[in-house]
């Protein structure tokens, strides 16, 4: 059975490593001989396998994949109290949060600017350097917006510019004439011929002295096809690049919420975005929810992949839940609300009228709900009977949905569950060293099919990662990830859902911390950006390579003289106290599997060669008549296992593909060092 929850989560709930051994490399003898049966197919992969799990983390929506570029922009940003953090004053302007002048009773603090010594050659006023930058391109509108009130009596214009790091303007726009009410202003400003860069501010000023309020402040670049409100391009085309097919949302601890008031409330995360209060999120920092539940969905829509939504089942981190019974009845109402709104009929339902009216009239497909986030770290451990009120109730009016658990029956803190049984169960897992992912990358493969706990659930692997670099994991890492990876494809039958968390990380200022002035909360992460750059890390690039060469079916491979080294486990610590050292144990060094497109006979053959020397493998074929003597090979492959990719190096380790020629129904191939390798084989 699985070790998740003996592995697993004594390091989710605190355990330190103090110690690990450099791993011995013991010499194999002998090449290995990898037979790969190409007419005994053992499982289909599960068309779904490869997917997306992002939440607001690490500032991966505002001041990552959300496209607004002003930081701050509902003065909510220290977490939740009225702030003018991040806007900085211009010519000697008053900058005043002001609860008495408000937008709206959702959003409640303007904006004060008093620029009593505004003059035409001072303009006083406000400035905005964005989320570590923001990044302006030559030839290219921006789109901004800002609610303003002016007070009686002013009769001055405003002025918003785009501003390099020197102070030269490089585009503006005028808003000429304010209205003593809340009035939105639209203007484009456009640069011309400047070389792309990131240091820039946005300001807003005015050569007239006076007061004046402001509120939603607002600047948008082209977004990924020019959706209004939409993402980042780079970023987008990036996740395309990973052709997934599912999203899981909102969260992570992000759904969750500290307590149940900061939760993912997706109600208000819809419509206008100056109706949204939006919310503090548990990792540090405001959310204003301008991607809200129905961007999420269009988010899925426009790269071709499903939803798998995560409602809020009454647990929050800070131990804060819900009893089940009547004071659960209004959340599971709620979560049958958010079905709804996914996938309701725009004519006959409620939440579907109102998709429509956001916007998007078709239902969106839904196959897959799951109830909470790891809910194991519910100290009460109520799931059980909250799960089975969201269960009933879902299933009743749902019935052809999915259900996913947060709790697999195998871990301990499941002996209250399950009273009914999920369809899947989420399970997750961040091993600290590429030794522990490699060792456990066969589990799946004797977990009984036909009898035993695992009859039920099929498998989601929601969130893990094999957590070796930072920000963004380095080549140990990826080969972590590619050993485990072939463990899940291999076993795709019983694993249908996976996906690496954290997705996003900005990695301006990666200090890993929890408070809003560092860009990441959680290394590693897959892919790093700053207000004009991004990068896939190894780890991006062994996922792509996973997640977009693969047949439909699992073939059986035999294998022999496969090489070995020893594993150390590092001794781990449960409040500050040493537990005994487990043994050290033989891991492989070499991990494959092998797929076939059952239509064009292709078959992918994924090989991971850990070792830091090159390791030759004698490939054979069996249940073929022919093997056509050129193939194709994608190689991803370091000098070191410490090589990663930056900013500055985004490419330093990358697959490149290559023709392959001399393949046979036998061939022998060296892999090289630390390395991993899909060879693509034409059969008949
Ligand atoms: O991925 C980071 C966090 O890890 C997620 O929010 C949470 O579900 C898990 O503990």
């Amino acid at each position: 059975m699985r070790k998740t929850s003996a592995v697993l989560l004594p390091l989710l709930a605190g355990l330190s490593l103090i110690a690990v051994s450099a791993p011995a490399r013991e010499t194999a003898a002998k090449v290995p001989v990898l037979t790969v049966k190409a007419d005994q197919v053992t499982a289909q992969v599960s068309p779904t396998l490869y997917g997306l799990m992002t939440e607001e983390i690490n500032f991966s929506y505002e001041g990552g994949l959300y496209g607004e570029l002003i930081r701050n922009r509902t003065f909510k940003s220290d977490h939740g109290d009225p702030s003018a953090q991040w806007w900085t004053a211009v010519g000697g302007a008053t900058l005043t949060p002001d609860t008495a002048v408000a937008l709206n009773d959702r959003l409640k603090t303007s904006l004060r600017i008093d620029a009593a010594a505004a003059t035409r050659a001072a303009p006083a006023g406000i400035a905005n350097g964005g989320y570590w930058g923001i990044a302006l391109r030559p030839h290219t509108a921006y789109h901004a917006s800002v609610y303003v009130k002016a007070a009686p009596g002013f009769k001055g214009a405003l002025t918003l510019a785009l501003q390099e790091a020197d102070g030269k303007v490089v585009a503006t726009a005028g808003i000429p004439h304010l209205s003593g009410n809340w009035k939105k202003y639209d203007a484009v400003l456009t640069t011309g011929a400047i070389a792309a860069s990131k240091d820039n501010v946005f300001t807003l000023t005015t050569t007239a002295p006076g007061t004046l309020w402001v509120q939603q402040v607002s600047l948008f670049p082209p977004t990924y096809n020019h959706t209004k409100n939409g993402n980042r391009p780079d970023l987008m085309r990036m996740l395309a690049d990973m052709k997934p097919q599912f999203l899981r949302l909102p969260g992570g601890n992000y759904l969750e919420g500290d307590t149940i008031a900061e939760r993912f409330e997706w109600k208000d995360t819809l419509g206008d975005t100056a109706q949204r209060p939006g919310h503090p999120s548990p990792w540090k920092y405001w959310s204003t929810d301008g991607l809200g539940l129905y961007e999420f969905l269009k988010w899925c829509e426009d790269l071709h992949m499903e939803p798998v939504l995560a409602v809020y089942a009454g647990y929050s981190l800070h131990q804060d839940r819900v009893k089940a019974g009547d004071d659960l009845k209004p959340y599971v109402q709620d979560a049958l609300e958010e079905i709804e709104y996914v996938t309701g009929d725009a004519k006959t339902t409620r939440w579907g009228a109102q998709r429509a009216k956001d916007g998007h009239p078709a239902p969106f497909p839904l196959h897959y709900v799951e109830i909470g986030n790891e809910d194991w770290f519910d100290k009460e451990n109520t799931y059980d009977a909250r799960f089975a009120q969201f269960y009933d109730a879902i299933r009743s009016a749902y019935p052809r949905l999915q259900l996913i658990s947060t709790i697999s029956p195998d871990q301990p803190e499941a002996r209250h569950v399950h009273s009914r049984t999920p369809d899947l169960v989420d399970e997750h897992l961040y091993p600290s060293s590429e030794g522990e992912m490699e060792a456990r990358a066969h589990e799946f493969d004797n977990i009984p099919r036909s009898s035993g706990p695992r009859t039920g659930p099929k498998i989601f692997v929601g969130e893990w990662a094999t957590r070796v670099g930072a920000p963004t994991p380095n080549m140990a890492g990826a080969l972590g990830d590619a050993a485990w990876m072939t463990g899940m494809e291999r076993n795709s039958d019983l694993v249908v859902l996976e996906s690496y968390a954290p997705l996003l990380t900005n990695v301006s200022h990666a200090t890993n911390g929890r408070d809003p002035t560092t860009s990441m909360q959680w290394p590693s992460d897959l892919i790093g950006y700053d207000a004009i750059t991004s990068y896939g890390s190894p780890s991006y690039y062994a996922q792509q390579m996973f997640s977009t060469h693969h047949g439909d079916v699992v073939l059986a491979v035999s294998a022999a003289d496969v090489p070995n080294w020893t594993w150390q486990p590092p001794v781990r610590t449960r409040n500050g106290v040493a537990e005994p050292r487990e043994p050290a144990q033989p891991v492989p060094s070499l991990f494959f599997d092998a797929t076939k497109d059952s239509k064009t006979g292709r078959i992918y053959l994924k090989l991971v060669n850990r070792n830091p020397a090159p390791q030759p493998v004698t490939i054979a074929l069996s249940g073929v008549t022919s093997v056509a003597p050129t193939g194709t090979a994608v190689v991803m492959k370091a000098d070191s296992a410490d090589d990663t990719n930056s900013i500055t190096d985004p490419k330093h380790i990358a697959p490149v593909e290559e023709k392959v020629g001399g393949l046979s129904t036998k061939f022998t191939r060296d892999l090289p060092p630390l390395s991993i390798t899909v060879l693509e084989l034409e059969t008949k």
